[in-house]
Parts: structure tokens; sequence; C-alpha cells
């Protein structure tokens, strides 16, 4: 008996307990960090769905219509949508976002695009100089700008690569600019690669193609290459994890305390 209460006992006590980590989880969702969560908007989705939200190779993301607005963005920013060039921004699709991450720009999304929080400015970049290449139309300068603003969320910074293949490196082929320029234009069909010219319904115009060309073609392969974007790590565990723990214990408490009591009644 004294075997049955204890265990009864221990039971109870993770019940508390998985009701207690489940209600600071709940209030975790609803409580991201949504200045986080713009900072990490503008460096990751901006390109596509504009500064403001209000799209432009991506969808409108103003009053998102769905009865739970949070879990359905969730959802769709972790999986992305297949078939379109929305990335999987999700760990557990390769991407580079924890939950987190999604979760805070969520919440961002449904404040500042709804109006009731201000929309974050994009940050001012200040265009490096550069030399033009010999040869090659288009100015590396403004193409950085360019670069900053549509490519680096896929192709890193430095062109190193993350979501997208490497941009710095020495291109094959006698005129890559062209080669560039075209790719740029008409996205790669099939992948995450969007079609950038305005003729292609894109936002850059054929000057913005060949600039951010003749950037690229100045990324510098040696001082990015040794040093490649680490694979996302796994973050500390999560209430998530804590949670499905705590359940799995939980069960294992009912079952020893069901074998118990039967026990006790055999015996008793
Ligand atoms: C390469 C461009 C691109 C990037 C970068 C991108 N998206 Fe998208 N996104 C799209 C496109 C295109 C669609 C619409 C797909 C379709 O046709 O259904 C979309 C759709 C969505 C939708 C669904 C909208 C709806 O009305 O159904 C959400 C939500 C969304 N994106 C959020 C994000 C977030 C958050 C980020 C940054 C973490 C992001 N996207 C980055 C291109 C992009
Ligand atoms: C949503 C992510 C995304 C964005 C934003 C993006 N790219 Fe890409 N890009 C990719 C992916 C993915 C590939 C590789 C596709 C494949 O599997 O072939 C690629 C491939 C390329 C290639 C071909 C590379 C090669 O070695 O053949 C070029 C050039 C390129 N991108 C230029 C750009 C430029 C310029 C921009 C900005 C105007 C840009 N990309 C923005 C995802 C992206």
């Amino acid at each position: 008996m004294r075997l049955l209460r204890l265990s009864l006992g221990a039971t109870l006590l993770l019940l508390l307990a998985v009701l207690a980590v489940g209600w600071s989880t709940a209030l975790a969702q609803t409580d991201g960090d949504p200045e986080r969560g713009g900072e990490l908007y503008i460096a990751n989705c901006a390109a596509c769905h504009g500064v403001d939200g209000k799209g432009r190779i991506g969808a409108n993301l103003e009053n998102f219509p769905a009865i739970d607005v949070g879990a359905v963005l969730a959802v769709t920013i972790a999986n992305g949508i297949e078939g379109t060039v929305m990335p999987a921004w999700g760990r557990a699709n390769g991407g580079p976002l924890s939950d987190d991450d999604i979760a805070d720009i969520s919440i961002y999304i449904q404040g500042a695009f709804a109006g009731s929080d201000p929309v974050l400015p994009a940050p001012t970049y200040i265009a490096p100089q550069i030399d033009p290449l010999p040869d090659i139309d288009g100015d590396p300068s403004a193409g950085a700008v360019v670069f900053q603003a549509n490519c680096v969320a896929c192709h890193g910074d430095k062109g190193q690569g993350r979501f997208g293949l490497p941009l710095a490196k020495s291109w094959s082929g006698n005129q890559p600019e062209l080669y560039i320029r075209s790719v740029a234009s008409e996205g790669i069909r099939g992948t995450i690669m969007p079609a950038w010219a305005q003729a292609n319904g894109g936002p850059l115009s054929e000057e913005d193609l060949a600039n951010v060309a003749a950037f690229i073609l100045t990324l510098d392969p040696v001082s990015t290459s040794p040093q490649p974007e680490p694979p996302p790590t796994e973050g500390p565990v999560s209430a998530n994890t804590v949670l499905l723990i705590l359940a799995g214990l939980m069960v294992v408490g009912i079952i020893v305390g069901i074998i118990t009591y039967r026990g006790a009644r055999e015996s008793g």
C-alpha cells in the first residue's frame, strides 16, 4: 500500500510539472520578442516580402488570414511552400532558423504588418567603393547595394553560400557576367532561386542586374571558402522536448502505479 501511495504521489507531482511547463511554453509563445523578430525579418524575409510586408517576389503578409494566425505562420515559415521559391526556414528542414527565431518573426509580422506595431526600417547600408573589373559593364559599388538587399539572405554576406550556392568563386566560361546575369534574371526553375528581372516579374532592372553581376565577380573566393557558415547547431533543449520527456515519465509513473496497485490487491 505504501508503494502504491508513493507512486501515485510521484505521478501527481509529474503531472503538475507537465502542466507548469506546458503553461510556460504557452506563455513563451505569445511572448515572442518582436524587436528581435523584426531584425530577423529584415535579414531573411524582406528581400522577397518587402520591408513593409506588402510583397515583392513573395506574398503580401499584411492581415494574414487564419484562425490561429501564429501557428499557421510558424508552420508556413518553418516548412516553406513546396514548388515555390518560399524556402523552408526551420532547422528540422535544414534551414537556418530556430523555433524561437520563427516565433519572434511571427510575432513581428502579426504586429507590424497588421498596423498595431511600428514597421522596422531597412538598415542603411553604406556601399563600399569597388573598382570596376576591366571589360565588365556594370558598377560593382552599386551592385553591392543590390546584393545586400536581395541576395545575402540565401548566398551569404560574402557570397559564401547559405541556402544558395556560393557565389564567391572562380567562374568558368569566358563570359561569367553574362551567365550570372541570365541566371539571376530568370531564376532556376524547380529551386528556390527566384527570377529577379522585372521582365520576369521580379524587382530588379537590367541596370541592377548588370551591377550585381559586376559585384559578384569581385567577391573573393579565397577569403570566404575556408570559413563556410557552420551548419545550424541544435539550440538548448527546448521547452517542448522537456514537455515530451515529462509526459513520458508520467506514463511510466502511471504504469508503475497500476502494476503496484494490482500487486498490492493480489497479495492482499
Ligand atoms: C526567395 C523569396 C522568399 C523569401 C526570402 C521568403 N519568402 Fe515567404 N514566400 C515567398 C513566396 C513566393 C510566397 C508565396 C508562395 C505561393 O505562391 O504560395 C511566400 C509565402 C509566404 C507566406 C505565406 C503567405 C500567404 O499568404 O499564404 C509566409 C507566411 C511567408 N512567406 C513568410 C516568410 C518569412 C517569415 C520569411 C523569412 C524568414 C520568408 N517568407 C522569406 C517567397 C519568399
Ligand atoms: C531564396 C534564396 C535565394 C535568393 C534570395 C537568391 N538566390 Fe541565387 N540561388 C539560390 C539557390 C538555391 C541556388 C542554387 C540552385 C540550384 O540548386 O541549382 C542559386 C543559384 C544562383 C546562381 C548560380 C550559381 C552557380 O554556381 O551556377 C547565381 C548566379 C545566383 N544564384 C545569383 C543570385 C543573385 C544575383 C541574387 C540576388 C539578386 C540571388 N541569387 C538571390 C537561392 C537564392
